[in-house]
């Protein structure tokens, strides 16, 4: 297929455009650039052997859409486009709501004037709001806890809405947990601006010596070491479950189909600190800190429904998330020194 992502230069969509070029699709990425480097297309080129368009345009701006929609013939859209920092969303929500709900309807203005009808969308575990139960289901309730979830949220349910209008639709919504770790290449992998607010990104610059130390937010809670417990995700088998689930609704006669991406297996900050300096034999020096606001003790999928219905399941472990992290960090560190 002819495949348009929006947001398609940033860490996910970087991952997704080479899985998506190894299982024979054409692509081609639309991104402002707002969060990412035009470089990356030729590290992208590196690992495909094939140079992938970048449209530099706005997910705003409709006629730009439209444009790259008709002269590259799309016939699906995986749409990774948008803002994520939880605290910014806080600090400027207006920001928030106009770049990624705004930008979001847009896009499906432009879809639906162009006759593009099949979308897979990227919307995160953080629309479950506190869970009242693990592991989280898709039909676990939905509520948001900061203006970036209810971004998420209005989206789902702006596609809900747009699927129940018009069975001509196939809109997949993928909830990601915490993806994390980078291409076998090292090539490509996830590099924020400023100091990271996610965890791995964080502990692979104290390992570069780029940060001092990493603070453990909270000791205290109800998780076998007291640290916080996620479902971090391989963002190589997160990309493999956007081509499954692409497929998927190429083939179903349902409009609507929403899906998690996670490995249904939680660990803790420490965990992760241990297996980090274990295979990558660094040091992380960390101490404890307070709990950080909004955070809660754990979160895991159930990834059942994304195994039988899409044959798809994580299979990277742990250490594999590690190790790649840390090649991506020292190959990152070599480039810039360069
Ligand atoms: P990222 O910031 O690396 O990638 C997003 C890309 O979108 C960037 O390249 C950025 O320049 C581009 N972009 C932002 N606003 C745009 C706009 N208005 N027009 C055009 N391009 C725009 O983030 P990511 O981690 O790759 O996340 C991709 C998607 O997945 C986001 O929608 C995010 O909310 C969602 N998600 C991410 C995580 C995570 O932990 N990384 C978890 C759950 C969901
Ligand atoms: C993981 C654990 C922290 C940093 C966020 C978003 C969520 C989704 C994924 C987009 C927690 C602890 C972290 C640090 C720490 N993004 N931690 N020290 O909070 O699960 O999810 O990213 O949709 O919406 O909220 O991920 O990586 O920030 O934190 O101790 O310096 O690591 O308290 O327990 P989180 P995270």
């Amino acid at each position: 297929m002819k495949i348009l992502l929006t947001g398609g230069a940033g860490y996910i969509g970087s991952h997704v455009a080479a899985a998506l070029m190894s299982s024979g699709h054409e692509i081609v990425c639309f991104d402002n650039l707002s969060n990412s480097d035009a470089t990356v297309m030729d590290r992208l080129e590196a690992i495909t052997d094939t140079a992938i368009p970048l449209v530099k345009g706005d997910i705003r701006d409709g006629d730009a859409l439209r444009q790259v929609l008709n002269e590259y013939a799309v016939e699906a859209v995986i749409h990774f486009a948008g803002l994520k920092a939880v605290g910014e969303s806080v600090a400027e929500p207006i920001k928030y709501y106009d770049n990624n709900v705004r930008g979001t309807l847009t896009l499906l203005e432009a879809m639906r004037d162009c006759g593009v009808k099949t979308l897979v969308f990227s919307s995160s575990a953080t629309v479950y709001g506190e869970p009242q139960y693990l592991p989280l289901d898709e039909n676990h309730p939905t509520s948001a806890t900061n203006p970036y979830g209810r971004t998420k949220l209005m989206i789902e349910q702006m596609l809900a809405d747009v699927a129940a209008a018009d069975p001509e639709w196939r809109v997949a919504i993928l909830r990601y947990f915490n993806p994390v770790g980078a291409h076998d290449s090292g090539l490509i992998g996830e590099n924020p601006n400023g100091i990271p607010n996610n965890l791995m990104p964080f502990i692979s610059r104290v390992a570069a010596g780029r940060l001092d130390e990493l603070s453990v937010f909270g000791s205290d809670y109800d998780t076998p070491d007291g640290t916080g417990v996620r479902d971090y995700i391989h963002v190589v088998d997160l990309a493999d479950g956007h081509v499954a689930a692409l497929d998927a609704i190429t083939r179903t006669d349902q409009a609507l189909s929403t899906w998690n991406l996670g490995t249904g297996q939680g660990y803790s900050v420490l965990d992760m600190v241990e297996a980090f300096v274990r295979v990558n034999g660094v040091r992380i020096p960390y101490r404890i800190a307070p709990r950080r606001d909004g955070d809660v003790a754990s979160c895991f999928a159930s990834p059942e429904r994304a195994e039988r219905e899409l044959g798809w399941k994580a299979s990277r472990d742990l250490d594999a998330m590690c190790l790649s992290s840390w090649n991506f960090e020292r190959l990152l560190a070599m480039r810039n020194a360069d």
